[in-house]
């Protein structure tokens, strides 16, 4: 099994984790720190929608509890669906930390990979605060 695979099995078993009793989607994620560290995050909804969590956050948000500052890669998985892609908030959340690949299913039973810089062009950055 490639890493990329590996990362996707391991979306795939946090998102079977998932609190998602109003939507019923099921989403896992896993990100990979610059030391090579994995961590794993489910989407954990709320009776008050707007408190929700994506899977995508809480994994990121793991990392950086842990002291990661630099990801390098976010891998993506829904139960419910054979294809999904990351809400833009998490797109803004993964351009804070780096994050250069983002694997997503391909709908078919495989993977597909992208750079965050096509998921999220022209990106906000830390650097743009850097003179104001
Ligand atoms: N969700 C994620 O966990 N990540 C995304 O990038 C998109 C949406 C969750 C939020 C909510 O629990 C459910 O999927 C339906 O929107």
């Amino acid at each position: 099994m490639s890493e990329i695979e590996h990362l996707m099995e391991e979306a795939r078993d946090v998102a079977a984790q998932s609190y998602s009793p109003y939507s019923h989607f099921r989403v896992g994620a896993v990100v990979v720190a610059e030391d090579g560290r994995h961590f794993a995050g489910c989407n954990v909804e709320n009776s008050a929608y707007g408190s929700s969590i994506c899977a995508e956050a809480n994994a990121i948000t793991s990392a950086v509890a842990a002291g990661v500052r630099r990801l390098t890669a976010v891998a993506v998985a829904c139960l419910d669906t054979d294809e999904c892609y990351p809400c833009g908030n998490c797109r803004q959340l993964m351009r804070e930390f780096d994050v250069a690949q983002v694997i997503v299913q391909d709908g078919a039973g495989g993977t597909r990979s992208h750079t965050l810089a096509a998921l999220l062009p022209h990106a906000f950055g830390p650097e743009n605060l850097q003179n104001g």
